[in-house]
């Protein structure tokens, strides 16, 4: 039985560390970025100055793979808040399909335990397919896209993929008001099957048509006001913002009234919408940064008429959604719909119902 090892490198040794990074880089990532950009990126990125640094500054661990004792390949993590950001893992040609990635994501795994880390998550290029393909073997999901800018004309076009170490919280904001709701049909339709996929997770649900969520308006508004500049966000007036921020994904439905949502939905949103909870003033291009701890952001809607053509520019419920979870800091948007349930033939309503149905319960296990 080949005998793999994880072993951690010492400052002194990240020479033979960038050696043994730079083929395996230029090898990898030539066909996919081209050459100049692969021989920036190890520069500033692999290099031993750049990895000392990275080990001196920034908390990083680089280790090599053992196989047999023979150096097979390396991976570098560190610690970001209560998750494990995995920034590199790369195994030699001649040592592939050795069980090398699944040792170190195991390991990995284990150290996420070990320390009450709750997820480890990494960044993978759009376009490679291969790693994407392995890393989703190994339990990890698409969260979101994420373009970043490295200089010198150059970007990195990326995913950011997670997985899960620790149970998850997943608020799901229920807006559907009416008996035989379609959109409560579709959120069933995803709800279930997250529960089958992910048990181990709590859904927690607010129901808008029973909760107590109202237009904020004169002394209430008043007190809230006051409260914040007191900096009293534990104040109990804050409790939904509270559950909102500290959610590790978010589903929201709710169907398409007078172009966007019911009213009970934006005033459920004026209520989470607190500085010092979900967002808070001074950075950005807004100056003002999300803080919800959510990454991903999921809407299900579904509409009487059609927005997808000559119409699209009318649709505002999703718009609105997007631009929310952005500025909530919520990186990951998507949004399923079913239109046309007020103006198609019944047996059309139907079969689009199934089509966003299927899609939602297919979403929910990979979420
Ligand atoms: C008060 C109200 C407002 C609506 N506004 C719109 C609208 O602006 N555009 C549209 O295409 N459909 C509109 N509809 C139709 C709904 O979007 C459609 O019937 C939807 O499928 C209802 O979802 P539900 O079954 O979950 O309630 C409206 C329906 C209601 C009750």
């Amino acid at each position: 039985m080949p005998v793999i090892q994880m072993v951690e490198v010492f400052p002194e040794q990240v020479d033979e560390l960038a050696a043994l990074a730079k083929p395996i880089w230029t090898d990898h990532f030539t066909p996919i970025i081209g050459a100049e950009q692969t021989a920036y990126m190890i520069e500033k990125f692999q290099s031993a100055p750049a990895m000392r640094a990275q080990m001196a500054n920034e908390g990083y661990h680089y280790y090599f793979f053992l196989y047999d004792g023979q150096k097979a390949g390396y991976t570098g993590i560190r610690r970001d808040g209560d998750s494990l950001f995995l920034s590199k893992i790369y195994v030699e040609k001649s040592f592939r399909r050795k069980g090398i990635a699944s040792h170190g994501i195991a390991f990995m795994t284990d150290l996420c335990r070990r320390e009450g880390l709750r997820k480890i998550w990494l960044t993978v290029n759009k376009h490679n397919d291969g790693s994407i393909a392995c890393y989703r073997s190994r339990g990890f999901t698409v969260a979101y896209p994420l373009v970043t800018d490295i200089g010198n004309g150059f970007v990195m076009d990326d995913y950011v993929m997670e997985k899960w170490v620790a149970p998850r919280t997943l608020l799901y904001v229920d807006t559907c008001l009416r008996t035989g709701s379609r959109t409560r049909e579709l959120a069933d339709a995803f709800l279930n099957a997250y529960r089958k996929a992910h048990p181990q997770d709590t859904v927690d649900v607010v129901r808008l048509a029973e909760a107590d969520i109202h237009c904020i308006r004169g002394e209430e508004l008043e007190r809230r006001e006051a409260l914040k500049s007191e900096g009293k966000i534990d104040a109990p007036e804050f409790a939904e913002a509270r559950r909102f921020a500290a959610a590790d994904g978010i589903v929201v439905a709710a169907p398409m009234w007078e172009l966007s949502f019911p009213a009970i939905l934006k005033a459920y949103i004026e209520t989470v919408s607190v500085p010092g909870i979900t967002f808070r003033y001074g950075e950005g291009d807004t100056g003002c940064i999300g803080c919800c701890k959510a990454s991903r952001l999921l809407y299900l809607t579904t509409r009487g008429g059609i927005y997808t053509g000559a119409a699209s520019g009318l649709e505002l419920g999703e718009k609105e959604m997007k631009a929310l979870s952005q500025f909530f800091g919520i990186p990951g948007f998507d949004c399923l719909f079913a239109e046309g349930t007020d103006l198609l033939p019944p047996e059309e309503v139907a079969g689009r119902m199934e089509q966003a149905k299927s899609a939602a319960a297919q979403m929910a296990r990979v979420w």
